[in-house]
This record gives C-alpha cells, sequence and structure tokens, in this order.
C-alpha cells in the first residue's frame, strides 16, 4: 500500500463507491432479514385491530381480561373469503395472503362504482374480501367486517364488528386514517368509540340506515338506535364515517354476505 495515493481523484471515488456497495449491502440485507418479522408484526396489529373492534381486547393492553394473548384470542376467530356480490364463501382462495385493498386497484378484480353508489368514495370495490367469524356452539356470535372510505383528508380503514344478530354493532375501530388529530382524528378517542356497541345498522325497511348526527333524536324514536353523536368541529369524517358505514353493510358491501349468515345462523 506504499504507492496508494489516497488524495487522487480516481481512489477517492473508489473509496467512495466502494462504502456505497458495503452500506448498500448491509442496508438490503438487514430489510431482508427484517422482512419476516415486519410481516408478522404487521400480522399481530392486524389481529389486535379486529380484536379491539369485536369489544375482546381493551384499548392499549395486548392481553384479555382472562390474560389470554392476542394469538389465543384469534383463534376464536375463523378468516373467510367471500364473494360480495352472491354473499357465498370461496374456499379456493387462500385468505391468510389475500387483501382485498390491493385487489380493488385490479380492475380484473373489482367493479368500478358510479357516483351514485359511491358513497364511501372508493371509486372500485374488490370483487371478493373477507370476514372474521367468531363462533360459540356453532352459531356466529360475532362477526368482524373490514370497512373503508373517504374522511376529509383521505380513507380512513377499519374494522366494523357485529353482534350475533347481524344488525347490532359490537364496536368500530381505525387502524389507519389522515384526519387531523383532535378534530376528525378524535375518531379514535375511547370516549367515541364507546358510544358504538349497540347501535342498530338497519332501518326498519332493512335498508342501512347508520346516522351520525349533531342532536340525537329524542329516545324511543326509532331512528335514535341508529345514531351516534357527531365529533365536533369534525362534520366531513364523520359524514365519512357514517357512509362508509352504510357503504359497507349495503348491497354493494357485505349486504348479501349477512343475509346469507342470517339465514344460516337462524
Ligand atoms: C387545519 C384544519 C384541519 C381540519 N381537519 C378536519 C378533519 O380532520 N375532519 C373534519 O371533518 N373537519 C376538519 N376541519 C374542519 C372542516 O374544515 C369543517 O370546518 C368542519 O368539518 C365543520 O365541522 P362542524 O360543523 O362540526 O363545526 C379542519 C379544519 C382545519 C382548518
Amino acid at each position: 500500500m506504499a504507492n496508494f495515493d489516497k488524495d487522487s481523484l480516481s481512489n477517492t471515488f473508489i473509496v467512495a463507491l466502494a462504502m456505497c456497495l458495503l452500506c448498500s449491502i448491509i442496508v438490503s440485507g438487514v430489510a431482508v432479514a427484517l422482512k419476516p418479522t415486519q410481516q408478522a408484526n404487521k400480522e399481530l396489529d392486524q389481529k389486535q385491530n379486529i380484536l379491539r373492534a369485536a369489544g375482546m381486547l381493551a384499548e392499549g393492553s395486548n392481553l384479555s381480561a382472562e390474560g389470554l394473548t392476542v394469538d389465543e384470542l384469534f383463534a376464536e376467530f375463523t378468516v373467510r373469503v367471500v364473494d360480495l356480490e352472491s354473499g357465498n364463501f370461496l374456499d379456493d382462495v387462500d385468505a391468510g395472503s389475500f387483501d382485498p385493498i390491493k385487489v380493488a386497484k385490479d380492475p380484473s378484480r373489482s367493479i368500478a362504482l358510479s357516483s351514485d353508489q359511491d358513497i364511501a368514495t372508493l371509486r372500485r370495490r374488490e370483487n371478493i374480501s373477507l370476514v372474521y367469524i367468531k363462533t360459540v356452539d356453532d352459531q356466529i356470535d360475532k362477526l368482524v367486517l373490514p370497512v373503508r372510505g373517504y374522511g376529509l383528508w383521505g380513507t380512513l380503514f377499519g374494522y366494523l364488528a357485529l353482534d350475533a344478530d347481524l344488525e347490532t354493532v359490537s364496536g368500530l375501530g381505525f387502524y389507519s386514517h389522515k384526519e387531523t388529530p383532535g378534530l376528525g382524528g378524535e375518531v379514535d378517542n375511547p370516549n367515541w368509540k364507546k358510544l358504538w356497541p349497540g347501535v342498530q345498522l338497519f332501518d326498519s325497511a332493512g335498508d342501512p340506515g347508520v346516522r351520525i348526527v349533531k342532536r340525537r333524536s329524542v329516545a324511543g324514536n326509532e331512528m335514535a338506535a341508529r345514531e351516534v353523536d357527531a365529533l365536533s368541529g369534525a362534520t366531513f369524517t364523520t359524514r365519512g364515517v357514517q357512509n362508509l358505514i352504510n357503504f359497507w353493510i349495503g348491497d354493494l358491501g357485505f349486504g348479501p354476505t349477512l343475509q346469507k349468515l342470517k339465514l344460516a345462523n337462524g
């Protein structure tokens, strides 16, 4: 190395290039090595979100009241792939690797929604999706649906859990959104989320009828059971939440699935 001129232009470039190469190998190696961990964490996070929506896991906790872990609790659910148009289950599609949100972008596996249909501002709806079913004695105890729709600044992604009658909200939670903290971001406020269990999803004609309102109807009025208080200063976000729920429980969402499951559940 006696003749190595560390100040020459070519050697400076060679050393810089070697450093870039080494760093990129390290970064790519770490990224590849961490991928399975990231995937496992993502799956764990989704399970937690589903369990929280279903009221089986308290906010901020990763153990149930009885000390069960997320995996133990989630084992009570069966994940089914469902054809949204017919409401039939599809057993030839692997639920583990199926991503409805990705599929919605593929024109060969989704439908375009007209402006009249697209109350949740999705533009396209996937042909098949997933549902999470918890059964007790072969009867549905809880059903969790993946839901999404536009708020003010972007799409809110979450889960809507239904009680055994498939008409009553068990819980609602969003795991991703772009709403303003303190305004639309209050969709994550545990106090607001507490207003959802017990809310009726359908009106007396059987149509999606959730209403998020600034002033609730008087108690006893048929509409009162379908109403939730709006978030103040977040009219657009709350309207978005109302629309996305009504879309996903409707005919273009999980409506046909709910009908089939209700018949099967007796
Ligand atoms: C910086 C900023 C952020 C806002 N973020 C939201 C939001 O996340 N969701 C929302 O519905 N409205 C948001 N708004 C308010 C809306 O522009 C609108 O004023 C509000 O939805 C009206 O709600 P109200 O009728 O309950 O007062 C934001 C306004 C400003 C100036």
